[in-house]
């Protein structure tokens, strides 16, 4: 008995050592944790059970049979945060580079399976060189049998990807396919092909961290919904960020207790809009005055800034909260912003998270390059989102809400629960200059005349009344009163059923 009991220590030992002393010091002077240090504090102290810490690869080739070490370069299994469940697998840079064998890929795969049946996220820490390159096919059969369960996954459970190290060819496209990326300053990247292959191709020099850096994909790319400052940072983050979300898409947004009454007036918000309707002003304010206790967790806050995305709570339960930002581009929808609304509104709706949206906006962006872009399909992709979604859907409008952007923007045509808007509301056609500019085009030597026009029009339709006589606004709000009444709206939702015709799926423009 006492061998066998030596005999487990030893391996689990083993395991426990990864790589090797040599390779654990080296990813500590690359300023990183160890696959285990991550987990140690991403999950709650001592729930970690971990599972295949004893597998090995079968390869042969290249001398692999002797190199075997136990858990093969990612530890699995599943843990809790803040006492919610969660399926783990963190990929081990010290063995082969935490390269995904056919081994590995098995470990992955069934903590997803697990997670599925139980309907709890995966929260994955990725850190690995790609294929294992002495396994060859094996490994790529591997990766796609992880993409399969990722879509099978997306939209029943949350799964994040927390990028720690090198994430690159084919490999970043499960992250990809997760719902939400995390990635580390100047450890992470994520790219299809290296630097090396494009000197070759395209004649560019550039390093890692140009080409897919936490930078690049936070800023220009949009693939990372945050860059973070360091390893220890990203797992502290994804604890607060997880207690936001649902286990699974049968669960309704957690709640947790709170002292801020919904009650509370907000009087900073009387003004906030500035009584020129051309001067900016910041949407985040309105947001940070609503939320309990002040609180809002962004995504993507530095990627298509003339949308405000992320989540918040509202009585203590999980709200989305999508906003145009009239600081950026004056707020216009354009192809980025449209996107990053899309998908999120998408997320919320998937697993039961009412909508909060906050309009300011003076309609979709103009010009060739949006044109050329396709900014017809990206921007159709929110306002199939937002028609789509059966959440509870609470609506705003604090200032602007023109044209087609005023239809997406969850107006009540789009099946908007509760339409407020604010007294400072102007929802039309189009501004007023613009608009007499083309209904009294012949008129447009005549200066006295045109702007006798556009005061009539700024005083016939820059109001929320038109669309309040119809009832496309329940009602116009001081702004003061705004916590309360949309606290009130989602309250009174809480219980709201509305489902879609059957169908296989519908078709997003893609
Ligand atoms: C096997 C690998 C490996 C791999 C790294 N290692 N990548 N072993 N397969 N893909 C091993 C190294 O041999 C080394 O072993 C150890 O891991 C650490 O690697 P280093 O190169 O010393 O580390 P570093 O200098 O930090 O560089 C990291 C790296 C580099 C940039 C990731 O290792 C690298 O470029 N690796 C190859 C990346 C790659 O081309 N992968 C295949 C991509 S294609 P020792 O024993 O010396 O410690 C792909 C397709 C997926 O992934 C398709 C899915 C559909």
């Amino acid at each position: 008995m006492h061998h066998n009991i030596d005999r487990l220590q030893a391996k689990a030992a083993a395991a426990l050592l990864g790589g090797g002393e040599r390779r654990i010091e080296q990813q500590h002077a690359k300023g990183k944790l160890t696959a285990r240090e991550r987990l140690g504090l991403l999950l709650d102290e001592g729930s970690f059970e971990e599972w295949d810490r004893f597998v090995e690869h079968r390869c042969s080739d290249f001398g692999m049979d002797g190199q075997k070490v136990p858990g093969d370069g990612v530890v699995t299994g599943y843990g809790t945060i803040n006492g919610r469940l969660t399926f783990v697998f963190s990929q081990d840079f010290t063995v082969f580079g935490g390269a995904l064998s056919e081994a590995h890929a098995e470990k992955v795969c069934k903590v997803m399976d697990q997670a599925m049946k139980v309907g709890a996220p995966v929260i994955g820490l990725n850190d690995s060189g790609g294929a294992r390159i002495q396994e060859g096919v094996a490994s790529l059969g591997g990766y796609a049998e992880i993409f399969q369960r990722n879509v099978l996954a997306s939209g029943v459970v949350p799964q994040l990807s927390v990028i720690m190290g090198p994430c690159a060819g084919g490999a970043v496209y499960s992250p990809a396919m997760t719902d939400f990326i995390f990635m580390v300053e100047d450890s992470s990247y994520m790219f299809v092909t290296g630097p090396e292959v494009v000197k070759t191709v395209t004649h560019e020099v550039v390093t890692p961290e140009q080409l897919g850096g936490a930078g690049v994909h936070s800023r220009k790319s949009g693939v990372a919904d945050l860059a973070i400052a360091n390893d220890v940072e990203a797992l502290l983050l994804t604890r607060r960020f997880f207690d936001y979300l649902p286990l699974n898409n049968r669960e309704g947004p957690p709640r947790r207790p709170t002292d801020d009454p919904a009650s509370r007036s907000a009087p900073a918000l009387d003004n906030l809009v500035p009584a020129d309707p051309a001067k900016p002003y910041d949407i985040t304010e309105a947001v940070f005055a609503i939320a309990d206790e002040g609180e809002f967790f962004e995504l993507q806050p530095d990627y298509a800034k003339n949308i405000v995305i992320g989540f918040t709570r509202l009585q203590g339960a999980t709200v989305g909260v999508v906003a145009n930002q009239p600081m950026v581009l004056a707020g216009c929808l354009d192809i980025d912003s449209s996107k990053k609304g899309a998908r999120f509104v998408r997320f919320c709706d998937a697993f039961n998270i009412p909508i909060l949206t906050l309009v300011d906006v003076p309609g979709f962006m103009p010009g060739t390059a949006q044109e050329y872009g396709g900014i017809i399909k990206n921007g159709a992709k929110l306002l199939y989102a937002y028609a789509e979604c059966t959440v509870p859907k609470v609506t705003l409008i604090t200032r602007k809400a023109y044209g087609g952007a005023y239809d997406v923007m969850a107006s009540k045509h789009l099946r908007g629960d509760l339409n407020f808007a604010w007294p400072s509301a102007e929802i039309a056609v189009m501004g007023a200059k613009g608009a007499v500019e083309i209904i009294f085009r012949k008129d447009k030597n005549d200066a006295q005349l045109i702007q006798a026009r556009t005061d009539e029009y700024q005083e016939k339709f820059a109001n929320p009344f038109i669309a309040a006589s119809r009832g496309y606004i329940d009602d116009v709000i001081p702004p003061q009163e705004s916590r309360l009444r949309i606290c009130k709206s989602f309250a009174m939702l809480r219980d709201k059923r509305l489902e879609n015709p059957w169908r296989k799926h519908g078709n997003i423009p893609l």
